[in-house]
C-alpha cells in the first residue's frame, strides 16, 4: 500500500491523480477488493480488520484531496502565467484599418459644403412616388422616369433613385432660405463596369428669395468645390435636361488622367462628366408651396468621384469587400 501512497505523492497532473483515485477507491478498485475479502475473515478478527481498512480509506481520501488541491493551484498558476497579457507592450505588427475610399470621398465632399454653411440633411431610403418623382416635376407616365430604373415594392413604395426627395422633405418642413446637401445611398436597376444597384449621391439645394439666386452663384460654388476636390482643372458647362431644373447643365472637368489631351478614361474627349445641376424648376417650388423664391440644385455620384480621385477602373470592386483593395488606402 505504501507504494500507492508514493504514487499519489508523485502524481504530476490532475489526470494522473484521477486514474490513481479510480484504481484505489473505484467500485472495482483495490480497497473495494479488500472490503470484499472481509467475509472470509474470522468473526473475532472482523472488527479490527474492518477498522484498519476504514482508516486506510480515510487516509487515502485525505491524501488524494490534498494532492488535488495542490495540483489545481499549480495548474491555475501555470495558466495565469501563460495567458498573461502585457497591455503596455508595443506591437509593430498591429493591423491598422482604414476608411473605405467611398467614405473618405464622401467625408471630403461634406467637409467642403459644411465649410460653406450648408446643412446636412437625410431622409428615408424607402420613398413614396410623391417625394421621389411627382413633386420633382416628374408626373406619372413622364418619359423622363425611364432615366432612372426604379426598384418598386408591391405596395407602390420604392427605393429612392436619387437623394432629391430629401430636398422635397426639407422644403416642406422648413421655410426659406434653405442651404442644404443630402448625402446617402440611392438605388437603380443597373449593373456593369460603371453602374451598381446601390451607390451614393450628394445633392445640394440653395433657395432664397426671388432674384437673389442666379446661375452665376451656382457656377461659383461648383467651380470652387471642383477645384477643392480635383485641384487645378478646367471646367465646362454643357446644356442638359433634368425635369426638376430649368435651365439645366452637366458639368465636366478636364481629364485628370491626360490633362485634357484625350485618353481611354475620357474616351478621347479630354473631358470627364462629374455633376448635374440647374436652377430649380418653378413646378418644384409650387409642389412644396414656396412662393417668390429662386434656387439652384446640383447632384453628383460619390463613387464616380472616388474612382477618379483614386484612379479605380471598375466600380464594382468598391463593393466586393476585398481586403487587398482596402489595404491600399491605409
Ligand atoms: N437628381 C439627379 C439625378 O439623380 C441629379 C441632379 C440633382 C441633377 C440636382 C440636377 C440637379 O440624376
Amino acid at each position: 500500500m505504501q507504494e500507492w501512497l508514493t504514487k499519489i505523492e508523485n502524481a504530476v497532473d490532475l489526470e494522473e491523480l484521477e486514474s490513481i483515485r479510480i484504481k484505489l477507491l473505484g467500485k472495482k478498485g483495490l480497497l473495494a477488493a479488500e472490503f470484499a475479502k472481509l467475509k472470509n475473515v474470522a468473526p473475532s478478527e472482523k472488527p479490527k480488520v474492518a477498522k484498519e481498512l476504514n482508516e486506510l480509506k480515510a487516509k487515502i481520501t485525505k491524501l488524494l484531496a490534498e494532492k488535488k488541491e495542490e495540483l489545481q493551484q499549480k495548474e491555475l498558476k501555470r495558466r495565469l502565467e501563460s495567458e498573461k497579457i502585457d497591455v503596455s507592450l508595443y506591437s509593430p505588427a498591429g493591423y491598422k484599418g482604414a476608411l473605405h475610399p467611398v467614405q473618405s470621398t464622401l467625408d471630403r465632399i461634406i467637409e467642403y459644403f459644411v465649410s460653406m454653411n450648408f446643412s446636412v440633411e437625410t431622409g428615408p431610403l424607402v420613398e413614396d412616388d410623391f417625394h421621389n418623382f411627382e413633386a420633382l416635376n416628374l408626373p406619372k407616365h413622364h418619359p423622363a422616369r425611364d432615366m432612372q430604373d426604379t426598384f418598386y415594392f408591391n405596395d407602390g413604395m420604392l427605393l429612392r433613385t436619387h437623394t432629391s426627395p430629401v430636398q422635397i422633405r426639407t422644403m416642406m418642413s422648413q421655410q426659406p432660405p434653405i442651404r442644404m446637401i443630402s448625402p446617402g445611398p440611392v438605388f437603380r436597376r443597373d449593373f456593369d463596369l460603371t453602374h451598381t444597384p446601390m451607390f451614393h449621391q450628394v445633392e445640394g439645394l440653395l433657395v432664397d428669395s426671388k432674384d437673389r439666386v442666379s446661375f452665376a452663384n451656382l457656377k461659383f460654388i461648383l467651380g470652387d468645390f471642383l477645384h477643392y476636390m480635383f485641384g487645378d482643372v478646367r471646367i465646362r458647362y454643357r446644356p442638359s435636361f433634368f425635369p426638376f431644373t430649368e435651365p439645366s447643365a452637366e458639368v465636366d472637368i478636364s481629364c485628370i488622367f491626360c490633362d485634357g489631351k484625350g485618353c481611354r478614361v475620357c474616351s478621347n474627349t479630354g473631358w470627364l462628366e462629374v455633376l448635374g445641376c440647374g436652377m430649380v424648376d418653378p413646378n418644384v417650388f409650387e409642389a412644396v408651396g414656396y412662393e417668390n423664391v429662386s434656387g439652384y440644385a446640383f447632384g453628383l455620384g460619390v463613387e464616380r468621384f472616388a474612382m477618379l480621385i483614386h484612379k479605380i477602373s471598375d466600380l464594382r470592386t468598391l463593393f466586393e469587400g476585398d481586403l487587398r483593395l482596402l489595404e491600399q488606402f491605409r
